[in-house]
C-alpha cells in the first residue's frame, strides 16, 4: 500500500491537504521493478501512470538506431501521463535504470489527482513541455529547395539556441535585442522557458541541426489578448521568406490561445522586420526616438503562410495547449489557467 507520507515529500504534492493526498495515495497500486525492466512500451496503449517513489528511469524515443534518450527521471516524477491524456498510444518507452518503486495508478487515480488544484497546475505546466518535447518536427521546403523543419522550441534546444543567437551579426543582434552585446547566459535561460500558453517560440532548423531562426509571442500580463512578437533569423538565411514564415505560424498558435494582436517594437530603420510586419497590415505609431512600435491583428498574419501550413501550426500548437489546460479531464477546453508572471519577449 502507499502512504500519503511516501508522496507528500515531492514537490508535486507539496502544500497539498493530508486528507486529499490520503484519498489519492489510497488509490494507487505499488510496484517494485528490478533494473531493466519495461514500465511503458512506445505505441502502446493503455491507461496506467506511475510516480516514481524511489530509483531512477530513463524515457526513450525511437526504435533502434532512431532512439533518442528524452529525459532520466527519478523521485518524485509522473510519467506516463501523456497517453492518459491525449487518448494516443505512447510517444516514448520508459524503462527502469536502477530497482525502482513506483506508484501505479489508473484513470480514477488520475482525475482524482487532477482535482487537486495546485497539482493540477503544476502538471499542466510540466504537460505543456513534455508535449513540445515530442512535437513531431513539420516539414519545409526553403526557396532553394533544401529541407528544412518547424517545431516548438523546447528547453533541450538551449546550447543550439544559444549558438543560433551569439552567431548573428552585431548589427542583427541589435536589431533583435537593442544591443550588440552578447545576450546574457539569464537571458537565454528565459527564451528557451517556455510555457507555451503565455510565452511560445518556433524554432526553424536544417536538416543536419543547425538552428535558422526562432519567432516568439509573449503575452502582456495587463492586456491578455496582446502579445509581443520578435523574431531573429540566421543572417545568410534573411531575405528567404523565414521571418514572414514565422509570423505566419505564430498567429496561427496564438489563437489557440485567445490572443488576438500582436505588437512589437522596432527600431526605425529595420525594414526588414517592418516589411514583414506590413504583410500583416500593421499599423505604425512611433514611442522612443528610433523606435517604432507595431500593431496588428493575429487574424491578418493568415495569409502569410499557406492554407495547409497554416492548418499545421494550429493543429499542431494546439495540442500542446490542450495539454497545458489539462482540457481533457478538466474541461477546460478553450480556458487558459492563471496569467503567470510579467514576461517580454526579451526585445
Ligand atoms: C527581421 C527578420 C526577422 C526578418 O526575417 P527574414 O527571414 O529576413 O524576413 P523575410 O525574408 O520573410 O522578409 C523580409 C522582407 O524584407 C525585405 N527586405 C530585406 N531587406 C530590405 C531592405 N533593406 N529594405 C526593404 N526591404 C527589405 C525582403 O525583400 C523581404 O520582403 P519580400 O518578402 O517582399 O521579398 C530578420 O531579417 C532578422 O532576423 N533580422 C535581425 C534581427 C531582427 O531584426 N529581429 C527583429 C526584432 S523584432
Amino acid at each position: 500500500m502507499i502512504e500519503a507520507a511516501e508522496l507528500a515529500r515531492f514537490e508535486l504534492f507539496d502544500r497539498v491537504d493530508p486528507h486529499a493526498l490520503g484519498h489519492l495515495a489510497a488509490r494507487f497500486a505499488e510496484a517494485d521493478l528490478g533494473a531493466g525492466a519495461v514500465v511503458f512500451h512506445q505505441g502502446d496503449t493503455d491507461d496506467r501512470f506511475v510516480i516514481v517513489l524511489a530509483g531512477t528511469l530513463e524515457v526513450v524515443r525511437g526504435i533502434g538506431d532512431q532512439q533518442r534518450r528524452l529525459a532520466v527521471c527519478g523521485p518524485g516524477s509522473i510519467l506516463g501521463e501523456l497517453s492518459l491524456l491525449r487518448h494516443r498510444p505512447r510517444v516514448a518507452s520508459v524503462s527502469a535504470l536502477s530497482a525502482v518503486r513506483l506508484a501505479v495508478g489508473d484513470h480514477q487515480a488520475f482525475d482524482e489527482l487532477l482535482s487537486i488544484a495546485v497539482v493540477h497546475d503544476r502538471l499542466a505546466d510540466t504537460t505543456a513541455r513534455r508535449l513540445a518535447e515530442v512535437a513531431r518536427p513539420l516539414p519545409l521546403v526553403l526557396g532553394d529547395g533544401t529541407g528544412a523543419f518547424v517545431r516548438p522550441l523546447v528547453r533541450s534546444d538551449r546550447t543550439r539556441f544559444a549558438a543560433e543567437v551569439r552567431a548573428l551579426l552585431p548589427e542583427s543582434r541589435r536589431r533583435r535585442f537593442f544591443t550588440s552585446g552578447t545576450p546574457s547566459d539569464r537571458l537565454i535561460d528565459y527564451l528557451v522557458n517556455i510555457d507555451y500558453v503565455d510565452h511560445f517560440a518556433w524554432t526553424i532548423g536544417s536538416t543536419d541541426g543547425r538552428g535558422l531562426g526562432t519567432g516568439r509571442y509573449v503575452r502582456d500580463d495587463a492586456h491578455p489578448e496582446r502579445a509581443e512578437v520578435a523574431f531573429g533569423v540566421a543572417d545568410d538565411m534573411q531575405g528567404k521568406g523565414l521571418g514572414t514564415l514565422l509570423l505566419g505560424a505564430l498567429g496561427a498558435a496564438a489563437t489557440q490561445t485567445g490572443i488576438t494582436t500582436f505588437v512589437a517594437d522596432v527600431l526605425e530603420e529595420n525594414l526588414p522586420m517592418r516589411k514583414v510586419f506590413d504583410k500583416a497590415g500593421a499599423t505604425w505609431r512611433r514611442t522612443d526616438a528610433g523606435v517604432v512600435s507595431a500593431t496588428m491583428d493575429v487574424d491578418a498574419t493568415r495569409p502569410l503562410i499557406t492554407a495547409e501550413q497554416w492548418d499545421m501550426f494550429t493543429a499542431a500548437s494546439a495540442e500542446i495547449v490542450t495539454g497545458a489546460t489539462l482540457a481533457h479531464h478538466a474541461g477546460a477546453a478553450g480556458e487558459r489557467p492563471d496569467q503567470r508572471s510579467g514576461q517580454d519577449a526579451g526585445s
